[in-house]
């Protein structure tokens, strides 16, 4: 991937959970390929590691990171390594997520639970892990991954939605408990993106597929790991210093 103009920052310390698969993936490559250093968070170590190694063989910088974001100890562990091998953590994404489809009726509280656990409590952890450095910094950038389903309901995945629901409230409340200390927090909610979580679902017949759901999207396809990152980019850049609290669809105009 090519840098883009004025969104270079060289070596701005990123962390992006669940950087190892989909749009974590492309969010990683597009933050190092304009010079931040990258730090791909995952609970597979071994897809990290991977994402880590094509980085640097194409001149970025990058590490990766083995952590489960329920597990706090996990999460503290790896930022020790971030820290000791980059300096404080400027940056964080939060991508890490767990995608789920039951009937309401049907949720176990197992499942409820677990859903919770990855795609709220697991924000909670990193982000309360990483922030200190910002504080101390007076500079830093928070974007969190949301889901359209928080803003327009999603029948069949209420769990999902109630996660995501509560990272948007999480966003808007960690934006203006910090826009004072110089750090931005903002939320992409995608929709429609082309990634193994999307083609899982798809395959085990829990979302349509492409071409049916091409047709529900305004813009006519779906999207990619790339848009998402762009518009990630972007949040964590010098230029988006006055955008805090946002919650910034990429979704083809399927929310809007
Ligand atoms: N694909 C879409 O259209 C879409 C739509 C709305 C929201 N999202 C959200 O976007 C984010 C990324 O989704 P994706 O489509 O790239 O999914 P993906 O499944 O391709 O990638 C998710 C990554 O998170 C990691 N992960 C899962 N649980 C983890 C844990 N406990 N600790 C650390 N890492 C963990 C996985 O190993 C994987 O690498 C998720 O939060 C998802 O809920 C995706």
């Amino acid at each position: 991937m090519t840098p883009r103009a004025g969104t270079a920052a060289p070596g701005r310390v990123t962390v992006v959970t669940g950087g190892a698969s989909g749009m974590g993936v492309s969010i990683c490559q597009l933050m190092a390929a304009n010079g931040y250093r990258v730090a791909v968070l995952d609970i597979d170590g071994g897809g990290a590691q991977r994402i880590a190694e094509g980085i640097r063989a194409r001149g970025g910088t990058a590490i990766a990171c083995e952590a489960d974001v329920t597990d706090r100890a996990a999460v503290d562990d790896a930022l020790r390594k971030v820290r000791a091998e980059f300096g404080p953590v400027e940056i964080l994404v939060t991508s890490a997520g767990l995608v789920g489809f039951s009937p309401f009726t049907e949720i176990s509280a197992q499942a409820w639970n677990r859903l919770i656990d990855v795609n709220l409590n697991g924000v909670f952890h990193c982000v309360q892990a990483a922030i200190p450095d910002m504080i101390a910094a007076g500079w830093g950038r928070i974007v969190t991954i949301s889901s359209s389903s928080a803003q327009r309901g999603s029948p069949g995945m209420v769990h999902y939605t109630a996660a995501k629901g509560a990272v948007v409230a999480m966003t808007k409340g960690l934006a203006r408990e910090y826009a004072a200390a110089g750090i931005t927090v903002n939320t992409i909610p995608p929709s429609g993106i082309d990634t193994p979580m999307q083609r899982q679902s798809q395959a085990a017949g829990h979302l349509p597929d492409d071409s049916v759901m091409a047709r529900a999207i305004p813009v006519g396809h779906l999207g990619t790991g790339e848009d998402i990152a762009a518009a990630c980019l972007f949040l964590c850049s010098e230029a988006a210093g006055y955008i805090t609290g946002q919650v910034l669809g990429v979704n083809g105009g399927s929310v809007i």
